[in-house]
């Protein structure tokens, strides 16, 4: 085990220097007259390009995609395709300085190929075309070791798959998938546009726990507008929980870079938490309904298995603003929670379950007075769900 997690250690002082020298060579990016910029050696964005006024921050999030399901039928890859479809009319309509994929960027339980980031990489391809930075999470999908549908068990279905040339039977041959470490470590080394970040070796296996900070335009020192958290909430190989670690490190982490939690926070994770079980309990009780936005309570919440202690550290913290999740495809609703918002993203991918119709969330950030609007943007261009979560 020691030798493993060594062996692990260097591969990503490794990768850690190998991302340096691509970020050395900070990049603008223009719209809307404004200019994002990656600065060496940290993980800041900044909202540049002049005054305050008027300057936003744009994010669009990207949530259950499920590439490479059923990827051995003709329904599988027309999926993807149409998934392609969804996200690049959205880039276009809405042109975000930034994209978070919010987990089950793949149906990694079922794919025919040794190497689940082919499909990843797909799944990202519409924003790096578009050099649109973006930063990913993982979802309970993602790592999930392979499983041999049913149907596959009459010859003719049996798919063209990719062995390792010695192998014979076992492991080898059974597609456990890519790993979730193997997976970060695909799409933080091939692209320099990535802002995901592998989170500290003490929470692996579970990974993508880190925090992205977006400048304020104001000024040209480090001065946070507000600050991103990403957390792997489990799934696949690993329990669907925020675990006490993850907490721990949360914690730790706010008390560093937001010491006296007077910037504002939002946070990212893929399995909602048990919170948004009883924020639904209200809805359908129709008492809360009324401040919920959103156009889609047509679920269960589908919870964490436990609750670690994440929430009760966010709601202690005044400056969290709100949660966003994936995972549950038929709510997008976002309710009010102590003092914060829980929101759901809303499905943007074909693949995974339910025929609602696609689109994604779209966050909106602007300082001078700091504003956090929010709304969802359709695959037919219609826009709805518009909600200020910023109070
Ligand atoms: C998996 O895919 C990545 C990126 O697409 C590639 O760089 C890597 O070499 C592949 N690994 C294997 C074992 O095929
Ligand atoms: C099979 O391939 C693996 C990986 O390439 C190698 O480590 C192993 O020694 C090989 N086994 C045999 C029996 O050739
Ligand atoms: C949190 O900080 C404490 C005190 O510095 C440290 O002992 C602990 O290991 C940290 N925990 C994590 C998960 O980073
Ligand atoms: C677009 O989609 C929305 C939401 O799914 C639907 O209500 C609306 O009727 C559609 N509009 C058009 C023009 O198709």
């Amino acid at each position: 085990m020691a030798k493993l997690s060594n062996r692990w250690s260097s591969i990503t002082v490794l990768l850690l220097l190998l991302r340096n020298i691509v970020i050395a060579r900070p990049y603008d990016r223009q719209s809307d007259g404004l200019t994002l910029r990656k600065t060496p050696s940290d993980n800041y964005l900044r909202v540049a390009g002049g005054a305050g006024e008027g300057s936003s921050f744009k994010v669009a999030l990207f949530a259950d995609l499920h590439f490479g399901e059923n990827a051995w039928t003709d329904w599988g890859p027309r999926q993807d395709m149409n998934s392609i479809k969804v996200m690049s009319t959205i880039l276009d309509s809405e042109n975000p300085d930034f994209v978070v994929y919010l987990g089950d960027v793949i149906t990694a339980n079922n794919l025919p190929i040794h190497n689940a980031s082919f499909y990843w990489n797909q799944a990202i391809s519409p924003t790096r075309e578009r050099n649109i930075p973006w930063a990913s999470l993982f979802g309970n999908h993602d790592d999930a070791p392979f499983e041999w549908p049913i149907d596959w068990f009459s010859s003719s279905r049996i798919p063209q798959i990719q062995c390792p040339s010695n192998c014979s039977e076992g492991d080898e041959c059974s597609f456990k998938g890519t790993s979730r470490l193997e997976l970060m470590r695909n799409e933080i080394e091939h692209n320099s546009l990535s802002y995901t970040g592998f989170g500290p070796q003490n929470l692996w296996p579970s990974v993508s726990n880190y925090v992205l900070t977006l400048l304020s335009p104001k000024t040209d020192h480090k001065s946070p507008l507000m600050f991103m958290y990403f957390l792997d909430s489990g799934g696949g190989s690993y329990p669907e929980v925020i675990s006490n670690i993850q907490s721990e490190w949360f914690r730790n982490k706010s008390h560093e870079v937001n010491p006296d939690s007077s910037i504002p926070e939002i946070v990212f994770w893929h399995i909602p938490s048990k919170a948004y079980e009883k924020v639904a309990k209200k809805v359908a009780g129709r008492r809360r309904r009324t401040q919920c936005v959103g156009s889609m309570f047509k679920e269960k919440v589908a919870a964490q298995e436990a609750e670690m202690g994440m929430m009760k550290l966010l709601t202690e913290r005044p400056s969290v603003k709100a949660v966003f999740v994936g995972h549950n495809h038929g709510l997008d609703w976002c309710c009010p929670y102590e003092k914060m918002w829980l929101c759901y993203a809303r499905h943007t991918g074909y693949g995974g379950y339910g025929s609602w119709d696609r689109g994604a969330r779209i966050l909106e950030v602007s300082g001078e007075p700091f504003t956090l609007k929010s709304w969802i943007r359709m695959e037919n261009g219609t826009l709805h769900s518009e909600v200020v979560l910023s109070r």
